[in-house]
């Protein structure tokens, strides 16, 4: 092994340490980092704040890196970015700004992309400027919250897929899509239960986009999806990742779900940069 690992949490996520990714790592260090993350879902790596070029190098060891979805600030390209901060004046932006509220949604659980049909592999993001206080970023992992279900629960799950669609989460922040955000953000359907296609691990694969379960009435699919959720992130499950300048966290979209928590943006500054890896189709068993 070229790194050492520490955990994060007692059921998910190491930081890999000695891995330095503003240098280039060579084939047998990223091969090694790919299987940690298949292996533990969310990797940290401490380091040098991180340019642009450097994140989509390393990013680019993952998959294909997707094109932002155009309600970000950095919509439309290779990045999203998650801020406070407006790009142009390069001030705080006010919390009634459009921008503020889009990001609301960040505050529920959730995996990246999910309303997209190939759903993220996973999500790249580092650290430019945090506050004093606040503003981490927890996780549960859905393999553990699988782990965690009864028989009867898990007999349940298998053979159902939920309908994904970012209108819906959106909608439960109060916050409405443009009808061209609409056309570019169409529901997706993701089986219930998803098997990763490395290591064969099971995990649930639910969150807040999930809008109902198909061929189930909407209310109690959404019950359902709830009592689910709720489960999967109870507080001894969550990991909350307190930030440093220059931080890199990995997360598997496809196992894991992340939420943003409050900080007071009215005061600090927060600019996160987020690369985020195509998915891949789905295997179930
Ligand atoms: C994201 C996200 C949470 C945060 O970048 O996908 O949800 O704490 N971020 O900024
Ligand atoms: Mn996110």
């Amino acid at each position: 092994m070229m790194f050492d690992y520490r955990l994060l949490h007692p059921r998910f996520g190491v930081e890999v340490v000695g891995a330095d990714l503003s240098r280039t790592i060579d084939e047998s260090g990223c091969a090694e980092i790919l299987e940690a993350f298949e292996t533990h879902s969310v990797l940290l790596f401490r380091g040098p704040i991180l340019d642009d070029e450097q994140q989509l190098a390393f990013s680019r060891w993952f998959g294909e890196v997707q094109v932002s979805f155009s309600g970000n600030q950095s919509g439309a390209t290779l990045f999203s970015r998650q801020s406070n901060i407006d790009m142009e004046t390069d001030t705080l932006m006010p919390p009634d700004h459009r921008q503020m509220k889009y990001q609301e949604g960040n505050r529920l659980w959730h995996s990246d992309s999910s309303y997209r049909p190939l759903g993220s592999k996973c999500s790249i993001l580092s650290a430019h400027e945090t506050p004093p206080s606040g503003g981490d970023t927890a996780f549960v992992s859905l393999r553990a919250a699988w782990d965690g279900l009864s028989d009867d629960m898990k007999r349940r799950c298998e053979g159902l897929s939920a309908m994904h669609a970012l209108s819906y989460s959106r909608h439960l922040t109060g916050f409405s899509l443009t009808p061209e955000q609409e056309a570019e953000a169409p529901s997706a359907l993701h089986p219930l239960v998803r098997v990763n296609p490395v290591n064969g691990r099971k995990n649930l694969f639910i969150g807040s986009h999930a809008s109902h379960i198909d061929g189930l009435p909407v209310d109690e699919g959404r019950r359902f999806l709830g009592d689910l959720l709720d489960r999967a992130t109870e507080p001894a499950a969550v990991y909350a990742h307190a930030w440093r300048d220059g931080d890199v966290v990995v997360w598997d979209n496809r196992a894991v779900l992340h939420r943003a928590t409050p900080f007071d943006a009215t005061r600090h500054r927060r600019l996160m940069q987020r690369t985020t890896i195509v998915g891949e189709a789905v295997l179930t068993l």
